[in-house]
């Protein structure tokens, strides 16, 4: 049985954890700098050992691969020194706060002959995997457009903590939550270049942090005397090389009624198209017979989506382990939605398109 460590025992690290060992791999060792995290995380997980320091888990023999389960700016550092340990990374998205970050951590993989996973779970999610399908098989015939998108009506995680201080975030939600749409679009289409984007970033809530009205908030609760100097909208028009274009959107908070707005991923093929909600159990695909525009409804195996995605993950991160071979969703991919974030953030900065290197 594969060896691993986790490094962050967060809410993620947490996740990560259990599914880790439902797949079969052994959760050998884990750290923490939060010795209030380290302490929930072993309620859970009793078997595990935490270690003192993160080079004593680094130096363990044992542990073939690690999890990277920390906030986006520690990305960079902590798998570079993974790797130069000899470790296999599953890091959890974004790849880094910049594209310049994710080539040194390129080179450290390069350097050092071991892979990073990137932790782009949606690609798991049965609706996506069908929808990838689906292209592979031509259904769609050309997909020439692709809608993405997240909408919350109030989830901006931990106000004021780090997830919107962008220094340690690298951004809101897009750099959060569009990763993961960008991710998948890209994933369906069959990874085409993206040549040109245009966007544009909003702050509306955080900027009045005491007015935040929400119910339950994700690595909450609010720290009203910490930082909110990150977008909680983001739109943006994305154009690949050959034509095609992805319209992303991604929001934390928003004034518009729950459930009204589509979220997920509307795939615009011209022979057929569909429109999957990331956590659906079936794909109703729009297509034609003879002169007729036809419905066709495909059911997936997909009693508990979420729980499919993460157990997926694990199982690419220990078939990688095993062969020490290369991820599914490789570090050039996170790289490169990567170089997106960047020239989405700094079109929205600049106010006008952009080119992505
Ligand atoms: N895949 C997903 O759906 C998903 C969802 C949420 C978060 N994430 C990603 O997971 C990562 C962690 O997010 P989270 O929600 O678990 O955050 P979190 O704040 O709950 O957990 C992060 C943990 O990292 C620890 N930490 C900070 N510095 C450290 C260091 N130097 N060494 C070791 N541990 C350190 C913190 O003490 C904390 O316990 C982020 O990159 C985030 O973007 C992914």
């Amino acid at each position: 049985m594969k060896k691993i460590g986790i490094i962050g025992t967060g809410a993620i690290g947490r996740v990560h954890a259990r599914h880790a060992k439902r797949v079969g791999l052994e959760v050998a060792a884990a750290w923490d700098t939060n010795p209030a995290a380290m302490r929930e995380f072993q309620n859970e997980q009793p078997h595990v050992a935490m270690e003192p320091t993160l080079a004593s888990l680094l130096s363990r023999r044992d542990v073939d691969g690690v999890i990277l389960a920390i906030p986006n700016d520690l990305h960079e550092p902590l798998a570079i020194q993974a790797l130069a340990a000899g470790k296999h990374v599953l890091l959890e998205k974004p790849m880094a706060i910049t594209v310049a970050a994710c080539d040194r951590m390129l080179d450290a993989a390069r350097n050092a002959g071991r892979t990073v996973q990137m932790g782009f779970v949606c690609r798991h999610l049965p609706a996506v995997a069908m929808a990838r399908q689906l292209a592979i098989d031509q259904r769609f015939g050309n997909i020439y457009h692709v809608k993405a998108s997240m909408y919350r009506r109030r989830g901006v995680p931990g106000l004021g903590g780090w997830f919107t201080t962008k220094a340690k975030s690298g951004g809101g939600s897009l750099i959060d939550l569009g990763v993961h749409l960008l991710d998948a679009a890209l994933d369906i289409m069959g990874h085409p270049k993206i040549v040109r984007v245009s966007g544009a970033t909003y702050s509306t809530f955080g900027k009045r942090m005491k007015e935040y009205a929400y119910t339950s908030m994700w690595a909450g609760p609010p720290n009203l005397s910490g930082v909110c100097d990150v977008e909680d909208h983001v739109t943006a028009l994305l154009r690949c090389e050959g034509g095609a274009t992805i319209e992303l959107n991604a929001t934390w908070a928003m004034n518009i009624p729950d459930g009204v707005l589509p979220d997920g991923l509307a795939i615009f093929g011209d022979r057929s198209g569909c429109k999957i909600g990331l956590q659906d159990q079936s794909v109703l695909l729009a297509t034609e017979a003879g002169m007729a525009p036809t419905d066709e409804t495909l059911q997936l195996n997909a009693d508990n989506p979420m729980d499919q995605a993460w157990d997926g993950q694990a199982r690419a991160f220990m078939q990688l382990l095993a062969q020490s071979g290369e991820a599914t969703a490789t570090a050039l991919q996170g790289r490169t939605v990567q170089a997106v974030i960047d020239a989405i953030y700094q079109s929205a900065r600049e106010d006008r398109e952009v080119s992505v290197t």
